[in-house]
């Protein structure tokens, strides 16, 4: 866990990684999203029952892809590049646990994809979010065009990608790009607060709960619904259903595994 430019935390089943390289905006050069993917595998062999990813810094959450790095690539390192970037956010998206997105500031271009990929995004009332990428000449190309017209209304998405608008945290949370904003210096007591509650949950519930809806969008409606139907019955099997029920009917808190 001795990343230059990525920080690892573990504590009371919350893992958190911070995108540290603040004197770039947290930009993700090859080196961080390397140094962000070891730090999914280490957060995948704790046992995390929350993942909170966040920015270094005062200013940003992650500014994007690396400009500098970018400026110069030919298609082949651009298509690496692509590779790259597409394994963390598709990692988070599927990651077992619940993962939050504490944008505490600019989230433009591959920041707002990893945003994008988390379950929740809390935003800071400084945030500012956008696919930007149209002023460089280029596309989102970390996932932003197709989870960027899932989240928010189909109108919206095209906006935001042709014109490659930077919106404040209050236009990002009517538009539905967040789910709540915060005074910036309650952020990470809020995202703490919501994580500890995450954490307490029956985990492995919840993690059915993210891999049906996870499917949403990929599988028809028909196999979406059995899907969710052996997702269900498969939890009857666990401790912590056992435990949940009994407790509901002794009337006392549920104590899950
Ligand atoms: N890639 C590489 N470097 C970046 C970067 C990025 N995405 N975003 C910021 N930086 C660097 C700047 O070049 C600058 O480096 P320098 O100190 O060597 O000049 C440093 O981070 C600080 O950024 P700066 O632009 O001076 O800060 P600011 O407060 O004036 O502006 C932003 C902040 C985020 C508005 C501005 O940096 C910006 O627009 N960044 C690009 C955002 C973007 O389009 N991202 C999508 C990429 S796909």
């Amino acid at each position: 866990m001795d990343w230059e430019t990525v920080s690892f935390d573990h504590e009371n089943h919350v893992t958190t990684i911070t995108v540290d390289r603040p004197d770039r905006l947290n930009a993700l050069n090859v080196e961080t999203l390397e140094a962000f993917d070891e730090a999914l595998d280490e957060a995948a062999a704790r046992d995390t029952r929350v993942l909170v990813v966040t920015g270094a810094g005062d200013d940003a959450f992650v500014a994007g892809a690396d400009i500098a790095y970018m400026k110069d690539m030919s298609v082949a390192d651009a298509q690496t590049y692509a590779e790259l970037g597409h394994r963390v956010v598709n990692r988070l998206e599927s990651f077992r646990a619940p993962v939050i997105a504490a944008v505490n500031g600019y989230a433009f271009g591959g920041g707002c994809e990893v945003a994008l990929a988390a379950d929740i995004r809390v935003a800071s009332e400084r945030a500012v979010l956008g696919q930007t990428e149209i002023d460089l000449g280029i596309v989102p190309g970390w996932g932003g065009t197709q989870r960027l017209a899932r989240l928010v209304n189909d109108e919206v998405a095209r906006r935001l990608v042709f014109f490659g608008e930077r919106v404040d945290a209050q236009d990002a949370d009517q538009y539905g790009l967040v789910g709540d904003v915060v005074a910036h210096d309650q952020l990470d007591a809020v995202v703490a607060d919501m994580a500890a509650d995450l954490a307490e949950k029956p985990a492995f519930a919840l993690q059915s709960a993210k891999e049906a809806l996870n499917q949403v969008h990929r599988m028809h409606l028909d196999a979406g619904l059995q899907y969710e139907q052996r997702l269900w019955s498969g939890l009857f099997g666990t401790e912590d259903q056992k435990e949940g029920m009994t407790a509901f009917v002794e009337d006392r808190e549920p104590n899950f595994e």
